[in-house]
């Protein structure tokens, strides 16, 4: 039998935790046959909440949970990490503006990237990043953590890609695993990329099953890109058990690889494509022997292009926004 890995969850208590905490001990996210320890960090005032979900996880007698930590000490609830799923960050409240949320944000980060720098499994760590700003708050955690390599440490666009892919199957009358190399390229926010210019369903172009750019230009891509705000119109709350499915699709695929197939999600950028060194930066990506890479050699068409320096500027203005405390 396996030893356990140690998985840390931010804000295990909020929306998404609640979803996310249950799949991952029933080894949907590393397997069946993987015992984990739950590490959970809430903040004070939220600690008894977690306590709640902590006795129903005891209630569900998960073969595989061998452990729950509850702390609001991030020391703690790193120690020995061999994942961090870092959900938990400030929401945007009223009257706030977009720098105050960066800051704010930012100063989570910074302390959870040190406490990962001090205490994380650092040589097999895979951090992902969920709470928003994503790619901005993986970046400035990345930047706190400089004993760990900057590829450990991923934000989440995989709702993103997956939102895309139900879009496109609706559209076409296919299943989702016959459309392939679709991609969100970017931040992941209103300015995110979908790109369906390399996409192929059953091995031919997409093109052979919808040809009409103006669906793509003024109906596929807003739709992916507003999602996020028409499921809280609907729904009165923001998106919580798909943002959690997608989690486990992302650390389950960079755990056990995509087998040639492009995912997204937002990585340290090496430079590729002209999006700029150290942003953390959505792009297609291939994951195997536990690692990924980084799609190459993928022509841009023009209005690609556009698209894509719309969401790297975005990108470099929340950096800058934040900058004094990289
Ligand atoms: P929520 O408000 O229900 O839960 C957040 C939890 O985090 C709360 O329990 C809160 O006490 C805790 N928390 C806040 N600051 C913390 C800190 N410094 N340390 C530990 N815990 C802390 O929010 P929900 O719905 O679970 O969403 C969480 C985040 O995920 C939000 O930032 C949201 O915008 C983001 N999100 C990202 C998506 C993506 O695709 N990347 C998709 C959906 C949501």
């Amino acid at each position: 039998t396996k030893a356990p890995l140690r998985v840390a969850i931010t804000g295990a208590s909020g929306q998404i935790g609640y979803q996310l905490l249950f799949r991952i001990a029933s080894g949907e996210m590393l397997g069946k046959d993987q015992p984990i320890i739950l590490q959970c960090l809430e903040l004070p005032q939220a600690l008894n909440a977690l306590k709640g979900v902590s006795m129903e996880l005891d209630d569900c007698a998960f073969p595989l949970l061998k452990g729950i930590v509850q702390t609001d000490d991030p020391n703690r609830a790193f120690a020995g990490a061999d994942y961090a799923l870092l959900v938990g960050a400030k929401p945007r409240s009223k009257g706030m503006e977009r720098g105050q949320l960066l800051e704010a944000n930012a100063q989570i980060f910074s302390a959870q990237g040190k406490a990962l720098n001090n205490n994380a499994n650092r040589d097999t760590l895979r951090v992902l990043v969920v709470g928003n700003p994503a790619n901005t708050n993986a970046l400035i955690a990345a930047r706190n953590a400089p004993n760990i390599d900057p590829k450990r440490f991923t934000a989440m666009t995989r709702l993103d890609h997956n939102r895309g892919l139900a879009q496109l199957a609706d559209k076409t009358g296919c299943g989702v695993t016959d459309i392939q190399k679709f991609c969100i390229w970017g931040n992941h926010s209103a300015t995110q990329y979908p790109d369906i210019t390399h996409t192929t369903i059953k091995g031919s172009p997409i093109k052979n099953y919808v040809d009409d750019a103006v669906w793509v230009k003024d109906n596929f891509i807003p739709t992916v890109q507003q999602r996020g705000a028409a499921i809280i119109n609907a729904r009165g709350a923001s998106s919580a058990a798909s943002a959690a499915s997608a989690a486990i699709d992302h650390m389950r695929d960079w755990t056990f690889g995509t087998n040639g197939q492009w995912q997204s999600m937002g990585v340290y950028s090496d430079g590729s494509y002209g999006a700029d060194k150290g942003l953390y930066f959505s792009f297609p990506v291939i994951c195997k022997n536990g690692n990924y890479e980084i799609v190459q050699g993928l022509q841009l068409d023009a209005f690609s292009k556009d698209r894509f320096d719309v969401t790297r500027k975005e990108l470099l203005s929340e950096m800058d926004a934040i900058k004094h405390l990289l």
